[in-house]
């Protein structure tokens, strides 16, 4: 099952994601986690990638394709793979098809995760996230029972330095301008499958299972 997750920030691509894990058993292969990794760790490419990160900008077409190329490469994407916002603007859409061309794994499915803006900004300026294993909040949609540590591991829970109102809103526009064309891009190749990302958690997981349940392989 090759999947990609597609929508704006904080439409609920990497919550959704991880609930596919468990359920499906294949990765979540998020660009911008990889990227975050990257800072953490202060490589060369993580200190080159938080200029635009931290702007709310795409980091260049070039590396995240990179990224990507090697990432599927791996022994696990065999069954397939969850691709959380990748890819983002058509010369990485193209780059994309172009490699699973290239190693015979067609795409089976974009799903278009819709939300509205003011939403997109209550979700993202609530979230919270985990720093050891990486599990998604939100103080009021999703709370932790203890507001500063992860349910699952007790690890501390932190706000992405991204997730600033100024921040949110370049995001919202990069959105727009750069990402929102590969809904009709994916439309016209007739493969896209678009939910209401409005409703709850558990609805939209549902709504995907529907779309996914009908013999995908
Ligand atoms: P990335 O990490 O991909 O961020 P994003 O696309 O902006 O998306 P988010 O992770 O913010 O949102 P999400 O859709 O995953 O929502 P979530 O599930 O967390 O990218 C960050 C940066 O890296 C980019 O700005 C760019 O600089 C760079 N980058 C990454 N990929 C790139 C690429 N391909 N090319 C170039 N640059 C790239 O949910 C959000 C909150 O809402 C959570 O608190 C959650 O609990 C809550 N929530 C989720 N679903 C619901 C629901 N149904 N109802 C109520 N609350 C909900
Ligand atoms: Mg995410």
């Amino acid at each position: 099952m090759r999947i990609i997750l597609l929508g704006p920030p904080g439409c609920g691509k990497g919550t959704q994601a991880k609930m596919m894990v468990e359920r499906f058993g294949i990765p979540q292969i998020s660009t911008g986690d990889i990227l975050r990794s990257a800072v953490k760790a202060g490589s060369p490419m993580g200190q080159e990638a938080k200029k635009y990160m931290d702007g709310g900008l795409l980091v260049p077409d070039e590396v995240v394709v990179g990224i990507v190329k090697e990432r599927l490469q791996n022994a696990d994407c065999g069954h397939g793979f969850i691709l959380d916002g990748f890819p983002r603007t058509l010369p990485q859409a193209d780059a994309l098809s172009q490699v699973l061309k290239e190693l015979q794994l067609p795409l089976d499915r974009v799903i278009s995760l819709t939300v509205n803006n003011p939403a997109l900004i209550e979700r993202l300026s609530g979230r919270r996230t985990c720093r050891e294993c990486g599990r998604g909040y939100h103080i009021k949609f999703d709370p932790p029972k203890n507001p500063e540590r992860c349910d699952a591991c007790g690890g501390s829970l932190f706000q992405r330095d991204d997730d600033k109102e100024e921040t949110i809103k370049e995001r919202l526009t990069v959105y727009e301008k750069q990402t929102a064309p590969l809904i009709a891009y994916y439309r016209e190749a007739g493969i896209l499958a678009a939910i209401d990302g409005m409703k709850g958690i558990p609805e939209v997981q549902e709504e995907i299972g529907r779309i996914l349940g009908g013999g995908i392989d």
